[in-house]
């Protein structure tokens, strides 16, 4: 082995927990020069969708699309304007789901809320302004880092969908009209796979597609999205139950106060643990034999989020 080898490979096994940390200081970056300057923004929605963007959320989204492009072999600078893009629409889905027509939340990512500071009007504001800014930056993908246009349009169309009617707001939907006693295990986990389970699934076909993934590679990352989407989620409910508010930075018990059909709720919690266990080995498998570059991160995430705590 040369030096140069060893040094590769020395960085290839860099701590998970280390890069991590380094995706988010990359994405603290990206994001709070998101806008550009010569825009004239009203102060108060630069304010209040910064407010959220940068209150410290996991960057679990952004992580994935950085792991799939660099499993495929993918340059991570060309993957940050998507990954910034999946962190806007899915901070904006937060800021709407705290909203007390919906979960009537007071705390996230360990601060106020949006709609508690900013009002319910410049929230909901700030939520639009993050979603349509998500499209603008997966455009400059191709503009500013090279990403062929026939990519970016394939990005932008499966942001769409998986963010829109059929995705995430179709599973925000099912979620508000589930009532426990009446949603049966398939409706759960068509409020699952579509709330959560999307935008997890576009992140790993983004990261993929930035990176020139083929088809095989491209299902493989479907289904390995599908299957630790749905065991994110199901992770989210269990930690509602258990979690600890000060580590989590939301408070929990909101899905009992609010009647809402969760895993645990409907199979019990140890069913639900055991549950995301078997959804993490179903998606590790899901990338055998899919002829990844190195796929070692993503096998190493999806172990992270089955033991994760916040
Ligand atoms: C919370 O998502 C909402 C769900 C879709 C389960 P995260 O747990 O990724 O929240 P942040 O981004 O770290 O705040
Ligand atoms: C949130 O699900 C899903 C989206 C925001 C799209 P939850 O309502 O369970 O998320 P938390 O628990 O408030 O973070
Ligand atoms: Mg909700
Ligand atoms: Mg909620
Ligand atoms: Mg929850």
């Amino acid at each position: 082995m040369t030096s140069f080898d060893q040094a590769a490979d020395s960085a290839a096994r860099e701590p998970l927990s280390d890069y991590i940390s380094g995706v988010s200081l990359l994405m603290a970056d990206v994001l709070g020069g998101c806008l550009p300057d010569h825009w004239a923004v009203p102060a108060v929605l630069k304010e209040a969708m910064h407010y959220s963007l940068e209150a410290g959320g996991k960057r679990m989204r952004p992580l994935l699309v950085i792991a799939a492009c660099e499993a495929v072999g993918g340059s991570r600078e060309a993957a940050l304007p998507v990954a910034a893009a999946i962190e806007m629409v899915h901070t904006y889905s937060l800021i709407h789901d705290d909203l007390p027509a919906m979960d009537n939340d007071d705390y996230r990512r360990g601060k106020l809320t949006n709609h508690k500071v900013f009002g319910e009007a410049m929230a909901i504001l700030a939520g639009d302004a993050l979603l349509t800014h998500a499209f603008y930056s997966v455009v400059q993908s191709a503009r500013r880092y090279g990403v062929p246009a026939e990519q970016a349009l394939s990005i932008v169309e499966d942001l769409a969908e998986m963010a829109g009617p059929r995705g995430m707001v179709g599973g925000q939907v099912a979620d508000m009209q589930g009532e426990q006693g009446l949603t049966d295990l398939e409706q759960l986990q068509y409020i699952h796979r579509h709330k959560t389970g999307d935008l997890i699934v576009f992140s790993l076909l983004a990261g993929g597609r930035i990176a020139g993934a083929d088809e095989a590679q491209l299902q493989a990352l479907r289904e390995f999205g599908t299957y630790i989407g749905l065991a994110f989620q199901v992770q989210d409910d269990i930690l509602d139950m258990i979690g600890d508010e000060s580590k989590l930075g939301k408070k929990t018990g909101s899905d009992v106060k609010q009647h809402k059909v969760t895993y645990p709720y409907f199979i019990g919690l140890e069913a639900s643990q055991q549950e995301v266990v078997r959804l993490t080995e179903a998606a590790r498998a899901a990338l055998n034999g899919a002829g990844f570059a190195d796929p070692s991160r993503l096998l190493e995430i999806a172990d992270y989020l089955m033991a994760r705590d916040h």
